[in-house]
């Protein structure tokens, strides 16, 4: 009950996998918030015999009443959340403008954006009352760039920047930090699947450094955002993409 409490969200798989272990391996109790259930069982049977016993609550973030029973059964069964890592995200389908859907910009707008909002939401009283906790927020390199296709995606990603700039502006005063890690290409399941072996060695041989990153690479900027290392660093983005965009 005395370990620090991580909440990570999207938590089941890719860079929300390796955040979990790597806080997990630091002594932190992690707590996973995603809606798949199967790989969220997989990534608790990963933290094997760690210390500290993590949890897994299935919610679909996007829903205000399931994003609010879940911090409440966190906050009765622990009392307390040191951090928030809001990860869920991601693009369900690229196309152009003319061929975006209301629903499909909703669908990514919610995903990415309302999620944040929502998560950010439910922690702010419990981390006021303890005056500290830190924030960190997931953005993306078409965040800052844009990107062909991407229209939806990149919007969602630079929001997240702005909100996060703002609520760390509001929250200072509270001990409370936020921050934004911005991914370049990252290996993870979800997005080696949409390339065969050639395209994928292709795009990332683009990249100055030659190669994708690891989730577990971007975990490390996570935990760096969220520790004690950075205690007067908020409101800013931390870029973990091999020098693919230096902004
Ligand atoms: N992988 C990359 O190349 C890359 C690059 C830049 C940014 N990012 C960002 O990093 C984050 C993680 O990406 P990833 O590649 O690890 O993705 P991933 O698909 O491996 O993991 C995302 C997790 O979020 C969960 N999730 C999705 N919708 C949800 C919802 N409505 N409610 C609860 N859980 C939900 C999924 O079940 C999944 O476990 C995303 O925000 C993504 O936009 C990824």
């Amino acid at each position: 009950m005395d370990s620090k409490v991580v909440v990570v969200t999207g938590g089941a798989s890719g860079i929300g996998r390796a955040t979990v272990l790597r806080f997990s391996e630091e002594g932190y109790a992690p707590v996973i918030l995603d809606r798949d259930a199967e790989a969220g069982a997989e990534t608790l049977s990963l933290l094997g015999s760690e210390p500290v016993e993590g949890q897994f609550i299935r919610a679909d973030l996007t829903r205000k009443a399931e994003v609010t029973a879940a911090f409440d059964s966190i906050l009765s069964a622990r009392g307390r959340i040191d951090v928030l890592v809001n990860l869920a995200g991601g693009t369900f389908h690229k196309g152009a403008i003319h061929e975006v859907t209301p629903a499909q910009w909703k669908e990514c707008l919610d995903l990415n954006l309302k999620t944040t909002f929502l998560c950010a939401q439910a922690v702010i009283a419990p981390m006021k009352q303890a005056g500290r906790g830190t924030i960190v927020n997931t953005a993306s390199n078409f965040g800052i760039t844009g990107g062909a296709e991407r229209t939806h995606y990149a919007a969602s990603k630079a929001a997240i920047i702005a909100f996060s700039k703002s609520l760390a502006t509001e929250l200072a005063p509270h001990g409370i930090r936020v921050n934004t890690i911005a991914p370049g290409l990252t290996g993870t399941e979800r997005v080696r699947g949409k390339y065969d072996a050639d395209e994928w060695a292709a795009l990332s041989g683009t990249l100055p450094m030659g190669r994708a990153a690891m989730p577990e690479e971007i975990a490390d900027g996570i935990f760096f955002l969220a520790g004690d290392e950075s205690d007067y660093v908020t409101g800013a983005t931390l870029h973990v993409n091999g020098g693919m965009v230096m902004p």
